[in-house]
């Protein structure tokens, strides 16, 4: 994939405005100069995500992130850098010119992207030989169309132990892209693929790339019914859903989704014309796949295969999505059978009843309880084990409605259950407090630090282009302590002697770590609160360089007290803390006179 221009990018980004994108998936209300709606990316339901017209860059304060305009595209599509670019350029009718230089190094994200999608070409390939022809016949007996096969891009793999490795000696790719793709194992006789002789399910990302593979066994007495990609750069198997990429639009419109267990239920069902739907991937259902979910619905009906492991696992995932503030729904599926056996059996009509009856959580979970309800320990436990899901539900109010739903299924007053729950969310808070009391004790210092760090990068922002020629000509990178802080800082510096301040939308696009893009969002959402002078310049900086002094001291006061036993000249290490002594005391005489 080629390289799209700076300008262009900064084209897209002075004209893709942020309120008007952010509105197209979040209400958005204006409260004094920013607006505010609810997180898109976690689940919250009073307004802590806000985004400043001015600045171009969102926040949020409830789950801390935050970017630009384009951060915010790639974070709510799925999308990589490029096609986030690419997805806004199309909505403001912004041509694009990609150079396509051909000898242009391509980063590790784009090498494993590619190596993916040629691996799938070959699976799917392999499906053609000798070899693979049963397989195909396989698929095609399990009711699988030559069509389904090919959309979602299944294959087989060859039983050669290196078939797929000779193949990509020579088409030379760097191996390090190879090793890292998850796709070969390396065995004491060298390297070798890790799928042989399976039927191969390709997983691609919700922007639709190719991530990772799941190889299913095929007639070998392999006990390993799956053999699954291990996570890499590219692949989080806790997020990502199988088929989200083709289904997301009419899950979105539908208002509602099917999750199932499998690849061949997902199959099938697609197949049968049931499109709003997306497969876990060999994992237990994760807050991370409720919160993907949650970018297109609310309503989330659990498909798993009507055996007693089936029904724990959907129980599990109900109060998952419960904890996410999602409304989850359980099917019911007859006892033997998977969704996959039952819309091949029946057609899709039985199915799609059984989704219009699905039952509610709670009482689902009672009927399938383990324990005997009848009895009273029984069913305290029941409850205790209930209400152990619904403290974490962080929404009061949905707390209080599965309370409600609880006492009626049990018997039991609400009044008690209210009691229950109080005491349990007591405990739980004096928990939280005593760990957090432990963690406020120390890092004190480290706070101030953090602190004045922050006051830095607030003062690279200045609108007076004196105080940042100040700061470009007098900081030094490695006065500044916190990994955190130096790298936003790094990205700034540059910035600083232009006749303009930096815009920190701009800079925001260039971090390319979350971590330290949602640091700079947190720094420089009130930026407008911060009235910057060269006095507080001076002092930051005086500060900073203090602080930094402090530091050497005490290290090599440390060596002092180890010289003797470590053969060291002590003479020698007294007067380097002499001279940075004096070196501290000179400072602030250093910066007045610059000013
Ligand atoms: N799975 C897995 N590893 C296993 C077994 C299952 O990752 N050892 C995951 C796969 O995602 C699989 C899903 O769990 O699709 C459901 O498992 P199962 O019903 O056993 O397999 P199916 O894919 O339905 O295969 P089949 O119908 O051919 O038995
Ligand atoms: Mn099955």
């Amino acid at each position: 994939m080629g390289r799209i221009s700076e300008q262009i990018i900064e084209q897209i980004r002075s004209t893709a405005d942020i309120i008007e994108v952010v509105s197209g998936y979040v209400q958005l209300k204006k409260r004094g100069r920013n607006y505010f709606g609810l997180c898109p990316f976690h689940g919250e339901k009073t307004a802590s995500f806000s985004v400043s017209p001015e600045r171009q860059i969102y926040k949020c304060f409830g789950c801390s992130v935050g970017g630009g305009v384009i951060n915010f595209i790639m974070e709510i599509e799925g999308m990589e850098f490029i096609n986030a670019v690419k997805h806004l350029a199309d909505q403001y009718s912004i041509e694009l010119q990609i150079d396509e230089s051909p000898g242009q190094s391509k980063d590790l994200i784009t090498q494993l992207f590619d190596i993916h999608t040629q691996t799938a070409r070959t699976f799917l390939e392999n499906l053609g030989t000798e070899e693979g022809s049963k397989v195909l016949a396989h698929l095609e007996s399990r009711g699988l169309t030559r069509d389904t096969i090919k959309k979602f891009q299944l294959g087989y793999s060859l039983k050669q132990k290196d078939a797929l490795l000779s193949a990509f000696r020579k088409d030379g790719v760097r191996s390090d892209a190879m090793k890292q793709s998850g796709l070969f194992i390396d065995t004491k006789s060298g390297y070798m693929d890790r799928f042989r002789g399976r039927i191969m399910f390709s997983i691609s990302n919700s922007a639709g790339k190719i991530a990772a593979f799941a190889g299913r066994v095929f007639e070998s007495d392999d006990l390993a019914k799956y053999v699954n990609s291990p996570e890499t750069p590219i692949y989080n198997k806790s997020k990502i859903l199988y088929g989200l990429h083709e289904t997301k639009q009419i899950i979105r419109t539908s208002k509602s989704v099917i999750v199932v267990e499998g690849y061949l239920d997902f199959l099938q069902l697609y197949q049968s014309g049931i499109h709003n739907i997306v497969a876990i991937s060999g994992t237990a259902f994760t807050d991370q796949h409720a919160l993907q979910i949650k970018r297109f619905c609310e309503n989330v009906h659990l498909a798993y295969d009507g055996d007693s492991a089936g029904i724990s696992a959907a129980i599990r995932a109900g109060y998952v999505l419960l904890r996410a503030g999602l409304s989850p729904l359980i099917v019911n599926i007859p006892n033997g059978l998977d969704p996959d056996d039952w819309v091949k059996r029946d057609g899709n009509i039985p199915f799609l009843e059984a989704v219009e009856n699905s039952a509610k959580l709670l009482p689902f979970h009672f009927q399938n309880y383990k324990g005997d309800v009848t009895s009273t320990t029984g069913k305290t436990a029941f409850v205790n084990e209930v209400l152990m899901e619904i403290i974490q539900i962080k929404d009061p109010v949905s707390r209080e409605l599965q309370g409600r739903e609880l006492s009626e299924i049990v018997g039991v007053s609400a009044e008690s259950i209210f009691q229950s729950l109080h005491n349990m969310l007591e405990k739980q808070k004096r928990r939280q407090n005593f760990q957090q009391n432990n963690q406020n004790l120390k890092p004190k210092l480290s706070d101030k630090k953090q602190l004045l760090e922050n006051d830095l990068i607030r003062l690279c922002f200045a609108e007076n282009s004196t105080i940042r020629k100040f700061l470009f000509d007098f900081v030094k990178p490695e006065w500044i302590a916190t990994e955190l802080s130096r790298k936003i800082y790094e990205k700034v510096y540059i910035h600083l002697p232009s006749a303009n301040a930096p815009k920190a939308s701009l800079i925001m696009n260039e971090l390319k770590n979350d971590v330290h893009r949602s640091k700079l969002a947190e720094i420089v959402f009130d930026l407008e609160k911060f009235t910057p002078t060269i006095l507080s310049a001076q002092d930051c900086v005086i500060r900073l360089e203090k602080n930094w002094i402090n530091l050497h001291i005490q290290s090599l006061r440390d060596e002092l007290k180890n010289a003797e036993s470590m053969g060291k000249d002590p003479l020698s290490i007294m007067k380097n803390i002499e001279k940075l002594q004096n070196q501290k005391n000179n400072i602030s005489h250093q910066y007045s006179t610059n000013e």
